[in-house]
């Protein structure tokens, strides 16, 4: 009998000890596939322009039904999260960035049982959803605005509303100062009804909500709290430079030295109005709030000066404000190829990486909404190229639509411009202002209007080139832009990429590369030409670092199509040849060499 205790005890031991083996095995496991790093720095974050990814009711716009019948296809692309512009109820004067009710779905995008199922799909498929989040502004439309306008309580002071600085010689309302709205033209409308001013930092329609007021400030924690209950993974929080102004509103912006037109934003120095103190007060709230449920991503937009300026709003280890503002700067420093150089790029990705707070994580932009679309600024001969560096750099990509098949800006008559700021700066210029030429309907595939609608008419144009550019022929193709993205997307996965080292071991005018190494990992080197011409890259002769003779190809822009680059080759790493804009991903693994 005491055998058996015996021989029972020891047979317990053992399963226990097993099952303590195979659960830390696990968990190690676990760690090693990235845990510990949140959805949002393992994944990609993908933008849909709901208006312009897919319209499943027939009526030329995009919706949420659009948006969910094209789940698989977004899950294919190996992303980790979907952001959508706004589809609250608005009067669409800035296509949804004017918002009338903050918790409605408009019926142009749907119905609110349509963003559920929209959310149930993309979740079911592994993928976050994240929203638009717009607290500085909402329409003229909202009740907010008008009651505040009648002076109702609680909403009196719900806006910035100022009185008259004087009345002109026509005894008309003159604004309490010189302040500009991004738009064009004063920041100031007079409000008969109520008879003073009110602020707006963008179209008249859309006046600025006062953050000074505490109810304005509970008001919209309601409305992250409304749609984190709805399962929302987090928010991309728009312009945010623009939440707080100088409490004397009688102080005038300086003005910019040497600029002349006098309704220009940029004539005037935002020193009042931008990226005030109290915006990371209000940034730290929202925080708060989001860390309060599991894992909730807070993307904010901030344009600034200065680096510095635009990192505080990352806050620090022990004040954690935004998981990141976006990084513009690849928007921003280059405008054109000329701008375009190994060096100019590495000049740019280091402005991000030298100022990163400790313990930050970086993010990439090609593009967005608001912005040309990148292929249009930099080249087509440049998309695999600047994917590969998006999407293998340190840090989350952030896709603008299209851009995984290098869809492009389209021409836009004026007749048929929609876009208010391009609107605002007339026939003559708004070219060079409006934002509709990469707002246009995805192209999925070469039937009529790119198979974007069942209608005959688009909100915007489609593109003309959606015949050759388009999903379903990059899906049927042996090699496409969106096949070079789904690889990277899938490279990225690995280890190397998310916890790995980089290094920059070329840098020349014509050559931008980078290095990710890790310690029991595979090692890659990318390689891009940022010229036009094709050269041979002799990258051993030209760094500091000790590289292997050879490298494996193991993904390569579809522009080249030589036989000594195809994947799987090994390449001499002296004389690495290279079409133009090409970019070459390449394997250093010890077993490769
Ligand atoms: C942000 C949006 C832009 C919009 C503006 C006003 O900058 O990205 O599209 O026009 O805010 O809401």
């Amino acid at each position: 009998m005491k055998k058996l205790v015996y021989f029972l005890c020891l047979a317990l031991l053992l399963v226990s000890l097993a099952i303590v083996i195979i659960v830390s095995l696990v968990i190690s496991k676990n760690e090693s596939l990235g845990d510990g790093l949140e959805f949002w720095q393992k994944g990609i974050i993908y933008q849909a322009y709901p208006r312009s990814l897919k319209d499943a009711n027939r009526d030329g716009t995009g919706d949420l039904l659009g948006v969910t019948s094209k789940a698989d296809y977004l899950a294919s692309l190996g992303i980790g999260a979907v952001w959508l512009s706004p589809f609250f109820q608005s009067p669409m004067k800035d296509f949804g960035y004017d918002i009338s009710n903050y918790t409605a779905v408009d019926p142009i995008f749907g119905t609110m049982a349509d963003f559920e199922e929209m959310v149930q799909e993309l979740h079911t498929r592994g993928l976050r959803v994240v929203l638009d989040f717009v607290p500085n502004h909402t329409s003229d439309q909202h009740e907010w605005f008008q009651r505040s306008q009648r002076r109702e309580d609680p909403y009196t002071d719900y806006y910035v509303w100022a009185d008259a600085k004087e009345t002109d010689q026509a005894g008309l309302p003159l604004p309490p100062n010189n302040w500009l709205s991004v738009f064009r033209g004063s920041a100031w409308e007079w409000s008969e009804e109520r008879g003073q001013f009110y602020y707006h930092q963008f179209l008249a329609s859309q006046p600025d909500l006062n953050f000074r007021s505490d109810a304005v400030r509970k008001e919209m924690k309601k409305v992250l709290n409304f749609w984190m209950d709805k399962g929302v993974d987090g928010f991309r929080v728009d312009a945010v430079k623009h939440l707080f102004e100088v409490q004397d509103l009688s102080l005038d912006e300086p003005l910019t030295p040497g600029h002349l037109d006098p309704d220009d934003y940029n004539s005037l120095q935002h020193t009042y109005t931008s990226n005030q103190p109290e915006n990371l007060d209000l940034v730290r709230e929202w925080r708060a709030l989001l860390d309060g449920r599991s894992e909730k991503v807070m993307m904010v937009e901030v344009f600034a000066d200065t680096v510095e300026e635009v990192m505080k709003y990352y806050g620090s280890e022990e004040d954690p404000l935004a998981d990141f503002p976006f990084n513009f700067f690849l928007i921003d420093n280059f405008h054109g190829r000329k701008d375009l150089s190994g060096e100019s790029l590495m000049a740019t990705v280091s402005l991000w990486l030298d100022n990163l707070p400790a313990g930050k994580w970086p993010n990439w932009v090609l593009g967005n909404h608001d912005n040309n679309r990148v292929s249009s600024r930099l080249g087509t001969d440049l998309i695999d190229a600047l994917n590969m560096m998006a999407l293998l750099l340190p840090g989350t990509p952030v896709t603008y639509y299209g851009e995984e098949i290098g869809m492009e800006d389209t021409f836009i008559s004026w007749e048929d411009t929609k876009d208010p700021q391009g609107c605002r700066w007339g026939p003559e210029h708004y070219q060079e202002y409006s934002r509709d030429p990469a707002r246009t309907p995805m192209q999925w595939d070469d039937t009529d209007l790119a198979g974007f609608t069942g209608s005959n008419t688009t909100w915007l144009p489609v593109n003309p080139n959606y015949t050759k550019v388009n999903v379903a022929r990059q899906t049927a193709a042996a090699t496409s832009h969106l096949k070079v993205y789904q690889q990277l997307a899938q490279l990225r996965r690995e280890e190397t990429f998310a916890r790995g080292n980089t290094t920059f071991p070329v840098i020349t005018k014509d050559v931008f590369s980078f290095m990710r190494t890790l310690e029991g990992s595979d090692d890659y080197l990318v390689v891009i030409n940022t010229s036009e011409e094709e050269i041979k890259v002799d990258l051993l002769k030209d760094t500091t670092q000790t590289l292997p003779a050879e490298g494996t190809v193991v993904i390569r822009s579809v522009s080249d199509t030589s036989s000594a680059t195809q994947p799987g080759c090994m390449v001499p790493l002296h004389a690495l040849p290279l079409v133009g804009g090409e970019g070459l991903v390449l394997s250093l693994a010890e077993e490769d060499h």
